[in-house]
């Protein structure tokens, strides 16, 4: 089983005429993905593509990658970068899209999933479900502006009812867009019942274009089950992949983490925040972090309240080594009620 999935999360996959090598994504998480996680995960290795947090369409247009702690990426990533985008204009979050593609990015990626309000509220993200054809026009109008892989990331829909997926996702492709990755999750429900992976396969069953599936995939046999009961194409991995970043080393090439892996990652995370934010930024978002990495340790409230009890990145840094030296016991899995 684990050879047959090793090998399948290997094989690569045309997208709209163009190479991803491998099956294994990482899933788009504001304020978690970013520039700095992206580059701790590519010092493991394993992935097929990354994929950005949010990023407003908006602000695309004229932001400075510099500046911006979304929008921001380091050049020897673009080739398996996807920009995720929100939005609900289609003339906005084409431009936007053209940017992305300016810019070299490997894909991007559309907002039709993301359920909390601030983003609802702006009739953006799964807002948009509930209009199938505002959500045609954006696909529509991003199909004529860009020639780069458009993916499409949505759920269920706001009632429990499949045929809502299915009926959106043939929307979707009919619009143009190139692969689809499903979390068969009701809107406005976030994570507190499980996804219907059943749904992923009624929506795999409905369209040509790939189709990844998300949600809850935490340990390697859930992957290989949702792989074999729904047919998808791979797997967008989210949560467990800041909890490990080295998950996808570990599933597709038998990367085992030892001792000094934990705390060495926890130390250089510190570090590339550091390099890649400003100090309060950098301390903030650090936090956000922490919060899933100390969810692999037993007792991992008390480590997480431990090393967060700082204002700076040195006191951090030195706090991490206070609490893992010697190395706390490691589960075997995250304890999910800190993976938030
Ligand atoms: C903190 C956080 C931020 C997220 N931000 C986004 C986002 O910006 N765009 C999006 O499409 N989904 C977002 N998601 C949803 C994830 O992409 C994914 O669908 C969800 O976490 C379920 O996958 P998992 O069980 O593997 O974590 C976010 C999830 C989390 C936990």
């Amino acid at each position: 089983m684990t050879v047959r999935l090793s090998e399948f999360l290997k094989k690569s996959i045309v997208i709209s005429g163009k190479k991803v090598h491998g099956r294994l994504f990482l899933a788009p998480m504001a304020g978690l993905g970013h520039i700095g996680l992206r580059e701790m995960i590519s010092e493991y290795g394993g992935f097929a593509l990354l994929f950005s947090g949010m990023c407003s369409a908006k602000t695309v247009i004229h932001e400075n990658r510099f500046k911006s702690t979304v929008f921001s990426w380091r050049d020897q990533e673009l080739s398996s970068l996807v920009c995720q985008l929100f939005g609900n204009s289609p003339e906005i979050m084409a431009e936007a899209s053209m940017r992305i593609e300016n810019e070299g990015f490997f894909g991007v990626d559309l907002n039709f999933g993301c359920s909390v309000m601030p983003i609802c509220k702006q009739n953006c993200g799964a807002a948009l479900l509930k209009d199938l054809s505002l959500c045609r026009q954006i696909v529509q109008s991003v199909r004529k502006a860009v020639k780069i892989p458009i993916f499409v990331k949505f759920r269920t829909g706001w009632e429990d009812n499949p045929r809502a997926a299915v009926k959106a996702a043939r929307v979707f492709e009919d619009a143009g867009a190139d692969a689809l990755v499903f979390h068969p999750r009701v809107a406005p429900d976030r994570r507190t019942r499980p996804p219907k992976w059943e749904y992923i396969k009624m929506v795999k069953e409905a369209v040509l274009i790939p189709v990844f599936g998300n949600g809850n995939v935490i340990e390697e046999k859930d992957c290989a089950k949702m792989i074999e009961t729904t047919g998808c194409d791979g797997v967008s991995l989210g949560r467990i992949a800041v909890a490990r970043p080295w998950i996808f080393a570990s599933w597709t090439n038998g990367f085992i983490p030892d001792t000094d892996t934990y705390l060495n990652c926890f130390i250089n995370m510190a570090t590339l925040f550091e390099k890649y934010f400003e100090p309060v930024i950098s301390v903030k978002l650090f936090k956000k972090f922490a919060r899933y990495f100390a969810a692999n340790f037993c007792f991992g409230h008390s480590i997480y309240t431990g090393i967060v009890r700082a204002d700076n990145i040195e006191d951090i840094k030195n706090n991490i080594l206070k609490h893992l030296k010697p190395m706390p016991e490691v589960s075997l899995n995250p304890n999910m009620n800190m993976l938030l």
